[in-house]
């Protein structure tokens, strides 16, 4: 398991993660708000859209996730979809921002 935490709208959400599964689907499980998530991790729809640390370790985003980050409102160089990025170990006390549009 790894901890890590969201923040949304100026508050921190704590969560656990299980290794192996998506970042979205943690957050969906203690009911943090702001990851609507309404295609349901099918990487078609950008409602999970994130900002991770600049410096955590995760692997690239694919062209499909890239493709679906361009219909994502206030995109940055730290802009990912959190159904498409795997809970490992690197994200330990990682700070992940949820964008507030
Ligand atoms: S949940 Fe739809 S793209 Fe991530």
């Amino acid at each position: 398991m790894t901890t890590f935490v969201f923040e949304f709208d100026g508050t921190d959400y704590p969560v656990t993660g299980e290794l192996g599964e998506s970042v979205m689907i943690a957050a969906a499980r203690h009911r943090v708000p702001g990851i609507d998530a309404d295609c349901g991790g099918g990487c078609s729809c950008a409602t999970c859209h994130v900002y991770l640390p600049s410096e955590l370790e995760v692997p690239a985003a694919q062209d499909m996730e890239l493709d679906m980050l361009d219909f994502a409102d206030g995109l940055t160089e730290q802009s990912r979809l959190s159904c498409q990025v795997v809970v490992t170990p690197a994200l330990q006390d990682a700070r992940i921002v949820i964008p507030k549009l």
